[in-house]
């Protein structure tokens, strides 16, 4: 027989007995046990577990996330859609978190012709400035409600009240003292609710809590219609702790949410020009430490160290507060 025969023939035979080898391994066990006919498998199939396990599993354990997922509209996406599938978790090991969230957000959020228009859509550059959407969202309660209670105190009597507050923030609502904030000219929606927030205890500190516990919704209303209505003075100028350039760069980061050079956005957020220096550094860190909560805020204050906390308060309490409205 010629040689190349035998060497095609000695092929086939390799194949063939790879085949007869591989063809056990391939195949599910329980093919064997139930043949062709595989409907007596479906209790064994039935009783895996799944790899999927739905929102659900998790309520138990993840009551937080859970919560503020399930308030939220992204409740149309499941944790498993972010965080993979949790088959074997958390005896088996940690679930995913994922850490570049513009990769994982824009899947859906990015404006894009076709794209259902219920799905809310970003250009992605222009709204972001190229930083993690968890920077400003939170992804388990994405919403940035910009709505701002009315406010409709009457300032006059606000102003008959408040020389219970001038020892700390001013005859005019400019703060003597470098760790008191300024009220004046500040949001009226931001002093109604931050009152309100001392009130009821979702906000607190030592000095506003027990003073805000007294006040009627009237008063807060008044309160706040007076100092929004006061218009602020020039920045105090002197020389800043921190540095004002370095803090301008790292202030692009704020701008949608509090204004350019802070002084203010939405009427619901705070603006922070001409702000007190020291109020602000303690401010700032108290988000960061989660002794001050607040979702967005929360995320904004980890990224930042001690230096970069001292140049934003130097740049915002160096602007003017005057709108140029
Ligand atoms: C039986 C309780 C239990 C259930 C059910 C459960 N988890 Fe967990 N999960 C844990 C524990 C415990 C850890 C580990 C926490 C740690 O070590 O810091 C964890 C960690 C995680 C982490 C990582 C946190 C980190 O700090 O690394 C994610 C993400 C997570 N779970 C998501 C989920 C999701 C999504 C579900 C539902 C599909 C789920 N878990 C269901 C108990 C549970
Ligand atoms: C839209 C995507 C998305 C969905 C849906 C989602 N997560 Fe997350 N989750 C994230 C991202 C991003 C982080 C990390 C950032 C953070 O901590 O806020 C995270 C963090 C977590 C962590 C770890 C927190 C930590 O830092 O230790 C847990 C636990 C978790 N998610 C549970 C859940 C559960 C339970 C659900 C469903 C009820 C869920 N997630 C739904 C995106 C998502
Ligand atoms: C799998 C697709 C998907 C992913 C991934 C996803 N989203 Fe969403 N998101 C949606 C859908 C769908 C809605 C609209 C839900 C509704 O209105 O019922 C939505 C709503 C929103 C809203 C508007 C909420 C409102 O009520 O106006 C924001 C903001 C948002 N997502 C931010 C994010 C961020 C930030 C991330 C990444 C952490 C993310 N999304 C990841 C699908 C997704
Ligand atoms: C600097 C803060 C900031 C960052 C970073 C940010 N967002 Fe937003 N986003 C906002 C604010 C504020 C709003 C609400 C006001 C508005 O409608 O513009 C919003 C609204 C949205 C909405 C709802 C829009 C609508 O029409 O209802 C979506 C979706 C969204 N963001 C997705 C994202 C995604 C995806 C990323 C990451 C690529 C991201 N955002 C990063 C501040 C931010
Ligand atoms: C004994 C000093 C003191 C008195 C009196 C006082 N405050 Fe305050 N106030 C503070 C301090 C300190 C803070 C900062 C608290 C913090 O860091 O949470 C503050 C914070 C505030 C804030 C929040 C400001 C912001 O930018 O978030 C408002 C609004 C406020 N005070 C209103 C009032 C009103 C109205 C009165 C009078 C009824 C009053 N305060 C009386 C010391 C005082
Ligand atoms: C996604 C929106 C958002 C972004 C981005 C953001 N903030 Fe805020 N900030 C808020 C909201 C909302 C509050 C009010 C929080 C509260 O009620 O406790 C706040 C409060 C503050 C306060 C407290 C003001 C006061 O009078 O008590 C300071 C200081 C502050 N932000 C600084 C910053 C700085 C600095 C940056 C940028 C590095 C920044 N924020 C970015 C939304 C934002």
């Amino acid at each position: 027989m010629p040689k190349h025969i035998i060497r095609l023939i000695l092929l086939i035979v390799a194949v063939l007995a790879v085949a007869a080898i591989a063809a056990p391994l391939l195949t599910v066990d329980s093919f064997y046990r139930y043949g062709h006919y595989r409907a007596n498998s479906v209790p064994e199939i039935a009783a895996q577990e799944p790899v999927y396990q739905t929102p659900r599993y998790c309520y138990g354990c993840h009551t937080e996330r859970r919560a503020q997922w399930s308030a939220s509209s992204h409740k149309s996406v499941i944790c498993e859609v972010c965080h993979g599938a949790a088959q074997g978790h958390p005896q088996s090991g940690k679930l995913f978190i994922p850490t570049d969230t513009v990769r994982l957000c824009t899947q859906c959020h990015e404006a894009m012709p076709g794209r259902p228009v219920t799905q809310p859509q970003i250009e992605v550059a222009a709204h972001s400035g190229g930083q993690q959407c968890a920077v400003c969202h939170n992804p388990h309660s994405p919403k940035i409600s910009t709505a701002a209670a009315k406010v409709s105190g009457d300032a006059a009597l606000g102003k008959q009240s408040a020389d219970a507050c001038a020892s700390c923030h001013g005859d005019d609502g400019n703060s003597p003292n470098d760790t008191w904030p300024n009220l004046t000219g500040q949001n009226a929606a931001y002093l109604a609710r931050i009152l309100a927030a001392y009130q009821s205890g979702d906000q607190s500190d030592p000095v506003m809590t027990p003073l805000a516990s007294g006040l009627s919704s009237a008063d807060i209303q008044n309160f706040a219609a007076y100092y929004a209505g006061l218009s602020c003075k020039a920045p105090a100028g002197g020389k800043p702790v921190g540095d004002v350039t370095a803090g301008e760069s790292l202030a692009a980061n704020c701008v949608a949410c509090h204004g350019q050079a802070g002084r203010g956005a939405n009427p619901a957020w705070p603006k922070l020009a001409a702000q007190k220096p020291g109020y602000l550094v303690n401010v700032l860190k108290a988000f960061k430490a989660g002794l001050r909560k607040d979702p967005m805020m929360a995320g904004v204050a980890k990224n930042l160290s001690d230096t970069d906390i001292a140049n934003l308060a130097a740049y915002y309490a160096a602007q003017s507060c005057q709108s140029t409205q």
